[in-house]
């Protein structure tokens, strides 16, 4: 069905025709509208037109994708599939991913509005790279045999690793392709099937994703995509009774709601990555030439919709000055526009909610005493811009400095007592994440042992690869994904002894 009413935005054929349909979800291998019919308008941020619809799947469309991932994991199609098919089928789902990089990148693009160059490079490439990684561990996924001590009884005993079963995997806006590819890849690896729910913000890319999924041959029911909101749908996956594990990228608060309804309905597994507040840690002795960069980086990417952004930098106070100068400089080179335009550096934000939000923000740090070094103005009239914007003159206990902004906006402290900043970093509900900027290679090792976070970059931030395990200490979530840990976290262990 063609809606005259939507916004003609792509530059790709392509694009424009993977628009012009109202996309269905995905349910054993046939695109089907939500039951009651139901779609929701998909909007481009960069403009605020709707440029495409999408089904507003509920409960009942979640129950037939179960079914249908239950099925699937029966089925000796899958469930005997031997582990090196398994890998090949995988490794073609990279290949197509990257034979249509183009089609990818540009739907990211206009559904997200980030940079096209940064959904080329990051979302797309990346994610192909996230299923290749997987692929190679189809083939080695082991048990292992162990030397029972039992004085009592004799046997032999061993240990299998098992797919943990139908899983639920549920994903946030700010990276919709490459959070999917991070949770599905590990899945099929192990063998599990899945129920994935894109953000409602953000669908597009996991339905192309479903239309390579089919192409590559995997069996009808392995992947099923549903879209819709998640009060509704999102909702009828923690809750499930037939879903054996729920994984979760998104906001702490219904990181929260989603690990209590798994607790009550039937105890599935859970693995969340939730929310940040990423201490960032600069010695006056840094290389300033790489640091200042690499910390506008690190504040600014994807529009600081980045659950590791460097939203709090402690700077040794001899250097403060100086390094608020040159990242308020950095800021103000940002080029801030729509991610199809080829000069843009910064996208909008990917909604008016959030552009709301990270308004408010600001304006909270305002009121408690803050002071804008650079930036803190809405870009434009339409889209959701908004300048890269440095605060200074904060406190620890001021809202921007204790509560996840997720939009580029960061607050700079001088630390003049050195010994208080591994305290300073820790002084927060959250753990995910932080960086050391320094030339004293084992200040930086001492410090990087003292913070309570999931991952500690020093002299960079962000640095991700397939083979670091990924998540949060505290409050920003359970478990790890990525290296062997993401298999860890899609299969049960098995002990079985035999009386020899
Ligand atoms: P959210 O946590 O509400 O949404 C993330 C995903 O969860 C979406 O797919 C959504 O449909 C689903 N969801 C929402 N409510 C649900 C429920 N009751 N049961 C099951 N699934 C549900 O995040 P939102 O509202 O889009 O953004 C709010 C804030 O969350 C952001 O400002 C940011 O601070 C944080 N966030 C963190 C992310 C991260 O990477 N850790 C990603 C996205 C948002
Ligand atoms: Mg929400």
């Amino acid at each position: 069905m063609t809606d005259a009413a939507l916004e003609q935005a792509a530059t790709n054929p392509k694009v424009g025709a993977f628009l012009a349909q109202n996309r269905k979800n995905l349910i054993n291998n046939e695109w089907v509208d939500a039951r009651n019919g139901g779609t929701f308008d998909v909007v481009n941020p960069a403009t605020g037109g709707v440029i495409a619809r999408c089904a507003a799947s509920d409960k009942s469309d979640i129950d037939e994708a179960v079914k249908a991932a239950r099925r699937a994991f029966e089925n000796p199609d899958w469930a005997a599939m031997p582990p090196s098919k398994r890998a090949r089928l995988i490794w073609k789902l990279a290949d197509l991913i990257e034979a249509n990089l183009e089609e990818l990148a540009e739907l990211e693009t206009l559904d997200n509005g980030k940079p096209f160059s940064l959904s080329k490079m990051v979302d797309v490439m990346s994610s192909a790279e996230a299923f290749r990684y997987y692929a190679g561990y189809c083939t080695k996924i082991e048990g292992k045999t162990v030397t029972p001590s039992n004085p009592f009884q004799q046997f032999h005993a061993y240990v299998r690793r098992e797919p943990i079963g139908v899983c639920g995997q549920i994903v946030p806006w700010n990276f919709p392709l490459l959070m999917a590819s991070w949770k599905l890849a590990p899945a099929l690896a192990t063998g599990c099937t899945v129920v994935l729910k894109p953000a409602e913000q953000t669908p597009l890319t996991a339905i192309k994703l479903g239309e390579l999924i089919v192409e590559a041959g995997f069996p009808a029911g392995v992947v099923n995509i549903v879209t819709g909101f998640g009060h509704t749908a999102g909702a009828a996956i923690s809750s499930h009774p037939d879903i054996d594990k729920v994984a979760f990228t998104g906001s702490t608060e219904v990181g929260r709601i989603i690990a209590a309804s798994a607790a009550q309905s039937n105890l599935k597994k859970v693995t969340l990555e939730l929310g940040g507040k990423s201490p960032t840690i600069v010695f006056a002795d840094a290389d300033m030439k790489r640091t200042v960069p690499g910390l506008a980086n690190a504040a600014f990417f994807n529009s600081g919709q980045v659950c590791i952004a460097a939203t709090r930098l402690y700077v040794e106070k001899s250097a403060f000055d100086s390094v608020v100068e040159g990242l308020s400089a950095a800021a103000q080179a940002f080029k801030v526009g729509p991610g199809m335009a080829a000069d843009t550096r910064m996208g909008p934000l990917v909604s008016q909610e959030q552009h709301d939000k990270v308004s408010a923000m600001i304006q909270a740090g305002l009121d408690e005493g803050a002071e804008i070094a650079s930036g803190g103005k809405r870009v434009g009239n339409s889209g959701y811009f908004i300048e890269p914007t440095i605060l200074v003159n904060t406190t620890q206990d001021m809202r921007v400095n204790r509560e996840e902004i997720f939009g580029p906006v960061i607050t700079v402290q001088p630390v003049a007592d050195l010994d208080e900043v591994a305290r300073l970093a820790n002084d927060t509900r959250y753990g995910l994440a932080a960086s050391i900027w320094t030339r004293d290679i084992s200040r930086a090792h001492r410090l990087a042992a003292q913070i309570r976070a999931g991952s500690v970059w020093i002299n960079c931030h962000g640095a991700s690869d397939m083979s670091l395990p990924f998540g949060g200490y505290k409050e920003s979530g359970w478990g790890r994904e990525m290296g062997f840990d993401g298999i860890e976290a899609y299969t049960e262990v098995k002990s079985v002894a035999v009386a020899l």
